[in-house]
């Protein structure tokens, strides 16, 4: 028997390279011990992983659910995922043989994931520790996720939260994020992060400016965020009041509602009750996105799971402009991850830019689309719709002050000028907006994806890098 010691629980780079080398050298799953390096002393007596011969190829779905999967809170997975990529290597079809009872468990553990995922984005909660001399702010956040996810979820808060520095610490482990670098170390507890501060407040009057009592569904509610996340959400103590005051609020509202679509033009007026009067108070991103997810200018939040604001550095020379977050960026809550996203990643990636050093945005926040069975098809925004969602992206170009924008097609072109022209009539040239600012005007990214013809979508495609290399050029 085997011996293989895991130092790191959920660390999938340690298991990978075990598995890799125990299955280069055909040990089988029968002849491995895997063990926990806290899990007491050794029956067998430690024995090294051999060295890799040669290597084994997996599919790649495979691997990325290992991935994750190595992550589920129980002591059984590595030997469970290392029967499973051991069977894989013999049987290309394995993962698709849903009645086999490794590969039921291995899609439910990855979906139990996936979805735990989704809640630490979601709830995680920083609390202020303080500022260095140059200004920079510190934060620190407790969670407890229900299983051993912190190296799957810090790249999500490293994008989302680039510009402070910050520590999550979790019973498992820790990941810190400090002078743009990231580092996990071990766990903690609780009281190492102080209890509430500001930030803890700006959650709570978030809340209370998002919640909706138009659209309560406590079983939903509940759902999405079910009772043990509670305790460490500040916002949560004010579920109760603002349920209780749900009906009132809902007439308030009707008295009050922006107009809908005239269903015979389908143009709408725009009625900005007091109520909704918009802040001009706004000073950094993070105030911006909250804003922005209380927004109720035009109805396209009734039907949008969330507002979708720009990403990046404030200090980005050059701002990306798209059109609205489609079903993907609407369900993660940044822009450009979808499929249109990987195209533009890659366009990017050839014309020499790093998305990272870049502000992404959109010219309208809230997706909007048309239900067709349980899919959400994308619908062009209206002028209307653009027009009204352009105070919110002139806050963000007032806060980034890019040197240049890239709009991505039509209705980012409408967003940024406020004009209706065409992309042909501005390509090729760098044109300047009041203020200053330079723009370059080009497709939108699904455009390629539309393209039936290989050879029209290939030159289509190269034009728009050149574009894109064009914009850095230019903002060098
Ligand atoms: N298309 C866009 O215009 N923006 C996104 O964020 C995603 C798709």
């Amino acid at each position: 028997m085997r011996e293989i010691v895991l130092h790191r629980a959920g660390d999938f780079a340690e298991w990978r390279r075990a598995a890799r080398a125990l299955l280069a050298s055909g040990v089988a799953p029968e002849d491995i011990s895997w063990r926990g390096e806290d899990e007491g002393a050794s029956l067998f007596g430690d024995a090294a992983v051999p060295a890799a011969a040669g290597a084994v190829s997996l599919p790649r779905e495979l691997l990325e659910m290992a991935e994750r999967v190595i992550c589920y809170r129980d002591a059984a997975v590595p030997a469970r995922l290392y029967r499973i990529v051991w069977r894989a290597a013999d049987d290309r079809q394995l993962l698709a043989r849903t009645t086999d009872a490794d590969i039921d468990w291995l899609r439910k553990a990855d979906k139990a994931i996936r979805r735990d995922i989704h809640k630490m984005h979601a709830f995680v909660r920083f609390r202020r520790l303080g500022e260095d001399e140059t200004g920079r702010e510190s934060f620190a956040a407790w969670f407890e996720p229900t299983h051993q996810i912190m190296r799957l979820t810090a790249p999500f808060f490293q994008r989302r939260f680039y510009g402070m520095d910050w520590a999550i610490v979790t019973p498992d482990a820790r990941a810190i994020w400090q002078d743009e670098t990231l580092t996990y170390g071990p766990g903690g507890t609780k009281d190492e992060v102080p209890d509430s501060d500001v930030v803890e407040d700006q959650w709570r009057t978030y809340y209370g400016a998002i919640f909706n009592p138009a659209r309560v569904k406590v079983a939903a509610m509940r759902a999405e965020m079910p009772k043990k996340y509670w305790k460490n959400l500040p916002e949560a103590q004010d579920i109760a009041p603002l349920l209780a005051g749900a009906g009132a609020r809902v007439e308030r509202m009707r008295e009050t509602a922006v107009s809908l679509a005239n269903p015979q033009t389908g143009k709408w007026r725009t009625r900005v009750p007091e109520e909704l009067t918009l802040t001009d108070d706004i000073e950094t991103l993070d105030e911006l996105s909250r804003a922005v997810g209380g927004c109720t200018r035009c109805p396209l939040y009734c039907n949008a799971t969330q507002a979708v604001t720009g990403e990046g550095s404030r200090a980005a020379r050059i701002m990306l402009v798209g059109e609205q977050p489609g079903d993907r960026e609407d369900l993660e809550g940044r822009p450009f991850v979808g499929p249109a996203g990987q195209v533009l990643n890659e366009a990017l990636e050839e014309a020499g830019l790093d998305r990272r050093s870049v502000f992404l945005t959109n010219a309208v926040k809230h997706f909007k689309f048309e239900p067709r069975g349980k899919r959400r098809l994308h619908q062009n925004p209206t002028t209307g719709e653009i027009d009204i969602c352009r105070w919110w992206l002139d806050k963000e170009r007032a806060l980034v002050q890019p040197y240049l924008i890239v709009t991505l097609g039509g209705s980012a072109l409408r967003g940024v000028t406020g004009k209706s022209a065409s992309i042909k009539s501005m390509r090729g040239a760098v044109h300047e907006l009041a203020g200053g600012t330079k723009l370059i005007a080009t497709i939108h990214p699904s455009f390629l994806l539309r393209l039936p013809d290989r050879e029209r979508a290939a030159e289509e495609r190269a034009a728009f890098i050149a574009d894109l290399t064009h914009a850095r050029q230019l903002a060098a």
